[in-house]
């Protein structure tokens, strides 16, 4: 990812961290990847209190390592999105780039960032997504072997239309992007949480 982290990477990994404020909820933080954009909005003097989870083991102790080396301030907890170690109502933004597709559970996962959200409080993302026509046929066919070879990652999920038609959440941005290879669709976006999500969420 180390190239496509310079190249096409850099300006979503800004969108997601852009204007931050608050208790703030990395999912799925993997080796850190996010974190010097943290740093970035940290040194601007915003005013945030950093917290990740990461189940892996390995990438856990990969993003402490990071957080070290860039002298940041950030929780990192060994726990999974289905069952976030917080209270509800607990973060301002909660972020998740390039997990979605990963989480074996997904309609628990985003249960969760539903809790743990305040009301009104900002679900941004970055993911890649099943593509359209061909692509998205082939995204099929290759599916069960990308699973098995990268690491649980669903090639074909429409993480973006699940996202989209919560109703638990308000579309406030959402971008298809045009600068990442259309054989990897990924787009972009904010969900706000709505203050009835409680409510709904008891009532499913
Ligand atoms: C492709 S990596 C992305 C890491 C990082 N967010 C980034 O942007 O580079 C996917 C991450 O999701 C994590 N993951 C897998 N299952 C998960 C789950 N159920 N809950 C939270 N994270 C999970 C993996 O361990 C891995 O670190």
């Amino acid at each position: 990812m180390k190239p496509a982290e310079k190249t096409v990477l850099a300006e979503h990994r800004r969108y997601l961290v852009d204007d931050l404020s608050g208790a703030v909820l990395d999912l799925g933080a993997g080796t850190g990847a996010i974190f010097p954009y943290f740093r970035e909005a940290v040194a601007d003097g915003r005013n945030i209190t950093l917290f990740a989870i990461e189940p892996d083991p390995h990438m856990r102790r990969k993003a402490v390592e990071r957080a070290h080396e860039l002298g940041l301030d950030i929780e990192i907890e060994s726990a999974s999105a289905e069952s976030l170690p917080f209270t509800d109502d607990s973060f301002d933004v909660v972020i998740a780039s390039l997990v979605f597709c990963t989480i074996p559970d997904f309609d628990t996962a985003l249960s969760e960032v539903a809790r743990v959200l305040k009301p009104g409080g900002e679900f941004r993302f970055l993911e890649h997504v099943r593509g359209e026509g061909a692509v998205g046929v082939a995204h099929d066919v290759l599916a069960p072997a990308w699973h098995t070879v990268a690491g649980g990652c669903h090639l074909n999920r429409e993480t973006h239309e699940i996202f989209r038609d919560d109703e638990r959440f308000e579309l406030v941005d959402y971008t298809r992007l045009e600068n990442i290879p259309q054989v990897v669709p990924t787009v972009r976006g904010t969900l706000k949480r709505r203050r009835e999500a409680s409510l709904l969420s008891q009532l499913v």
